[in-house]
């Protein structure tokens, strides 16, 4: 099978990229380099320096590479950013994946993965979240991806397309060989920022929120390891590929961690002292997020690696350390 990865040089495409080539596919490289690196794309994958909306562009690679698949990972992705800037996240989310569907179809390629996210249920009541609880996205952000859902089930049914939509919870974690991690420049997520603070790298962090409806007062995720989250995407192109039906998937272990319990397991990992101040509520934060991951597991047959907070952030602090040692900037 041969895929293109939009994003595949960012965090989650570029680790993508990695258990495509592990499995003996064939892939090319979409990505404007925005928050991407070169160097993070192996020498033997052909990378497409551009953009997902620019339609002859796309058309073309599709066509000039004999594209089977498309795995669209290619996005805006910071929740709080989205809130400040809605028309940029539906331009680059959701307009330029129109625009992609667009090549997608008039190349006559047939099979879809999409990233999408937790981040289009809201606040849900059900806990754990099952696919077919009511979308109520408190965010841009979540909007702009569950407006791409609906175009690509659209389109799906008018060109015979086939799809797997993959609503990712917290991914955290990096490649337990240490080949690739996250190394956006100020990232904001949870278990970078702590493991990151421990490491001396930012002098304190702040904890947003304590008075939430939780045991402890702070929101509580469901965080994924990148590497899990993976092996579900390549799940999901196994079963397009078997000829299997088109289907929505959450991406999440069943179980979450709260802010606080997320900082203390970084304080045992890295044995360091990790200071968090108490601040205000962040705007758009949901209180608690966790996945029903059973369709997941049965219509994919997917089986996590690493459902262990520990090894998560352990796996992040071994990245974080490599990347200070290497003096990359971050
Ligand atoms: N948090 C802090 N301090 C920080 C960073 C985060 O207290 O410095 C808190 C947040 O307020 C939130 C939790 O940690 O309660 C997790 O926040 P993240 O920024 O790590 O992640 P989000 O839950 O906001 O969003 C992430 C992804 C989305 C995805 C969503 C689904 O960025 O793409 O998870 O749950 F949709």
């Amino acid at each position: 099978m041969k895929v293109l990865v939009t994003g595949g040089a960012g965090y989650i495409g570029g680790h993508m990229v990695l258990a495509l080539r592990d499995a003996g596919h064939d892939s090319v490289v979409l990505d404007n380099l925005s928050t991407g690196f070169r160097w993070s794309v192996p020498e033997d994958v052909p990378l497409v320096v551009g953009d997902v909306g620019d339609y002859e562009l796309v058309l073309q690679t599709l066509r000039a590479h004999s594209i089977d698949a498309i795995v669209h990972f290619a996005a805006k992705l910071i929740v709080p950013e989205s809130l400040r800037d809605p028309l940029g996240y539906h331009l680059n989310n959701t307009v330029k994946s129109r625009s992609l569907l667009a090549a997608a179809v008039a190349a006559g390629v047939e099979t879809f993965v999409f990233s999408s996210t937790a981040a289009v249920y809201g606040n849900a009541s059900d806990r754990p979240i099952a696919e077919d609880a009511p979308l109520a996205p408190l965010s841009p952000y979540g909007s702009s991806k569950q407006l791409t859902e609906v175009m690509l089930r659209e389109v799906a049914a008018a060109h015979g397309m086939r799809f797997v939509v993959l609503r990712y919870f917290n991914v955290a974690g990096a490649d337990p060989a240490m080949r690739h991690g996250q190394c956006t420049a100020n990232a904001t997520h949870l278990i970078k920022v702590a493991v990151q603070t421990a490491l001396g790298m930012r002098p304190s962090m702040e904890v947003f929120g304590t008075d939430y409806p939780t045991p402890d007062g702070t929101c509580i995720r469901d965080y994924i390891h990148v590497s899990d989250l993976i092996s579900a995407h390549m799940r999901a192109l196994d079963h397009l590929g078997a000829g299997g039906e088109s289907l929505v998937a959450n991406c999440g272990y069943g179980h979450g961690y709260s802010v606080s319990e997320v900082i203390d397991t970084v304080r045992k990992v890295s044995g360091r002292p990790l200071e968090a101040r108490i601040a205000l509520r962040r705007d758009g934060d949901p209180v608690t997020i966790v996945a029903d991951s059973t369709r997941l597991r049965s219509s994919l047959d997917w089986q996590p690696r690493y459902d262990d907070l520990a090894t998560i952030v352990e796996h992040t602090l071994r990245w974080e350390t490599m990347l200070r040692e290497r003096n990359l900037k971050l």
